[in-house]
């Protein structure tokens, strides 16, 4: 069915849901060693979804690995895929996570690792016992080339070369990312069987879809061939940062990893309504492809391009627009703005009031949104001493580059260590958790979380933002991004100001137009216009009266585009990201404070 044209009640529930990510680690500890576990999740499960709006009220949660690992990469390095590992608990406490997370309507997507193992799982164990192991297949084992060098020039991702020599074999294997990753051979059958297990194992004990770990490396060049340097790498990468110099030709993104995703997506239709989200971050094209030429791979390539925009609105418009205009009919867009690999979205976009206009658009664009525990509170990146860095890309390649930062503890309350823990957690709680906690701020309505939980309930109510259509407008405004999403009869219009001034926008045509996404009719006109700051709202939260006049409709000529604006059009304000006002706004002369977003019911 046309992805563009499906009805809002027809979608699957990975269409119409919010997906939360838990890093389990971080997020509750139950037994007191420091580390969050599953119980912690299920003790949590209301913040999640409790049925009203007084939680969350997301859809799905997406949880990074739990599975026994020595931790090399904190549980991306996996030694058995079909288990607990004991510090997160057991496949009992599974089991009714699972069970309680259903009786929330939450639906529970586990991560999936199938590019590497840890060097501790079986299936390597046996593989590097001897070179005509049966399992000696299963991992990439190269001969060393003459000199006793590695088989090719590829870098890992967190330092260093990709090849690490065996001494008793006398054979590399291959790791893109620790030594103690090694990669398995999906050119080899067996391994694709033994995964599919897998696959089945978690769907048989209920679990309803994967975020499938970098799946564009599954399959490398035939051949092996070198990578090609990166004539545009940063010259101030350290020079064990081997990977980040090279373009990523042969080690990723091969045509034959298609048959592979095709082939993992029909067992998943083995069982009923599914999903696979995929970690991939190639070029829009390329990207496209992941979905399947019949829609018949992965039903969510994760996004990530809008974390890769600096905060502007046109550029953050044009990765939309351009998004849209290459998804295929079948094909569902999403977005991220933060994960457990990146700095915080509050620290990245600069600041809170950034991150509250953030939200806003990342919860009312066509498609399914990820969020990432703790930004619902605003949380921002932890310092991390350079003792306590746990990371090991932080500890390859500078501790600029540790992804500890995001993966401190999620703050519930002011108590000592945020209510995470009762012990010293394994990463520093932040120091603004006295302030910045769940239980503060569902106090305070204005606050960030209040925010999300009025933006997630608001969207759950509205088939126009779950569902409907997406058409971004031209408001002669280059810090605002505005757009209207539509179902049936029901418009809403999303006005968001990127900038640190208040903006006059004009709507054109009331916002009314083709129902579906249609690209610009031209480049948004650079400009715009400043208005004079709006007083504080009236006791009662009413604005007072509009400062500057009304716009008056473009004269012929006046504009590059010639849509006709409505003139006395008037909208309601459902939401401000400020959290202040719900009144009648004029379309011709919409007034956005600074860093204001608004939610328009036309
Ligand atoms: C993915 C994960 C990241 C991990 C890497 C190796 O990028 O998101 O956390 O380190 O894969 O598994």
């Amino acid at each position: 069915m046309n992805g563009h044209q499906q009805s809002p009640q027809s979608l699957h529930w990975w269409q119409r849901g919010v997906v939360y990510q838990i890093y389990p680690r971080s997020f509750k500890d139950t037994s007191g060693n420091g580390v969050g576990d599953l119980q912690g999740i299920i003790d949590k499960l209301d913040h999640l979804n409790d049925g009203t709006p007084r939680s969350l009220g997301v859809d799905a949660m997406w949880l990074s690995p739990f599975y026994p690992s020595p931790m090399a990469d904190f549980g991306y390095d996996v030694a058995d895929y079909c288990d607990v590992d004991p510090l997160f608990g057991d496949l009992a406490t599974f089991d009714r996570l699972v069970a309680e997370a259903h009786r929330r309507d939450i639906k529970v997507i586990v991560d999936w690792v199938p590019n590497h193992t840890s060097d501790q799982h079986p299936w390597f164990i046996e593989s590097r016992s001897s070179r005509d192991n049966p399992k000696r297949d299963w991992y990439m084992w190269r001969d060393p080339k003459p000199g006793g060098l590695p088989p090719n020039n590829w870098g890992s991702f967190f330092g260093g070369p990709a090849w690490t020599l065996d001494e008793k074999t006398g054979q590399y294997y291959l790791h893109q990312f620790v030594k103690e990753q090694p990669e398995l051979n999906w050119r080899n059958p067996a391994v694709r069987a033994a995964m599919a297990d897998v696959l089945r194992f978690w769907m048989e004990r209920g679990v309803d879809g994967f975020r499938i770990d970098v799946i564009g490396m599954l399959i490398k060049d035939a051949e092996l061939r070198d990578n090609p340097p990166n004539p545009d790498a940063n010259p101030n990468l350290p020079p064990n940062d081997i990977a980040g110099q090279q373009m990523h030709v042969y080690n990723q993104d091969q045509d034959e990893v298609h048959d592979v995703i095709r082939e993992m997506r029909q067992v998943l239709d083995e069982y009923e309504d599914r999903c696979a989200i995929g970690e991939l971050g190639f070029e829009l094209p390329r990207w496209v492809k992941y979905y399947g030429e019949k829609g018949d791979e992965l039903h969510l390539p994760f996004n990530f391009r809008l974390m890769e925009q600096p905060w502007d609105a046109q550029a953050m418009r044009r990765s939309v627009d351009k998004l849209e205009a290459a998804l295929p009919d079948f094909g569902w867009p999403n977005y991220v703005l933060g994960s457990h690999d990146s700095p915080r979205l509050a620290s990245r976009l600069g600041g809170q009031a950034q991150a509250r206009v953030a939200a806003m658009m990342l919860l009312t664009l066509r498609g399914t949104p990820t969020l990432y525990y703790g930004d619902e509170l605003g949380m921002e990146s932890g310092v991390i001493p350079p003792d306590k860095i746990q990371d090991p890309q932080g500890v390859n390649l500078g501790a600029e580059r540790t992804r500890d930062v995001a993966r401190t503890p999620m703050q519930w309350d002011d108590s000592p260590n945020a209510g995470f823990s009762d012990v010293e957690p394994w990463l520093p709680v932040s120091e603004d958790y006295v302030t910045r906690n769940v239980a503060a701020q569902s106090t305070d309505p204005t606050s960030t979380l209040s925010l999300y939980r009025r933006l997630l309930w608001y969207r759950r109510r509205s088939p126009a933002l779950y569902g409907g259509s997406y058409r971004s407008l031209n408001v002669g405004d280059e810090a605002s991004f505005v757009y209207v999403r539509a179902a049936g009869d029901e418009r809403r219009l999303i006005a968001l100001n990127f900038s640190g001034d208040p903006r006059c926008i004009a709507i054109p045509n009331g916002g009314a137009g083709e129902p579906r996404f249609a690209p610009p009719l031209s480049p948004p006109q650079a400009g715009g216009r400043l208005c004079p700051p709006l007083s504080p709202p009236q006791a009662g939260g009413r604005l007072s009266p509009p400062l500057s006049p009304p716009l008056s409709p473009p004269q012929a000529g006046g504009r590059s585009h010639a849509l006709p604006f409505a003139e006395g059009g008037t909208g309601q304000i459902a939401i401000s990201t400020h959290m202040d006002r719900e009144e009648k706004v004029s379309l011709s002369n919409l007034q956005l404070r600074p860093h204001e977003g608004v939610i328009v019911e036309l």
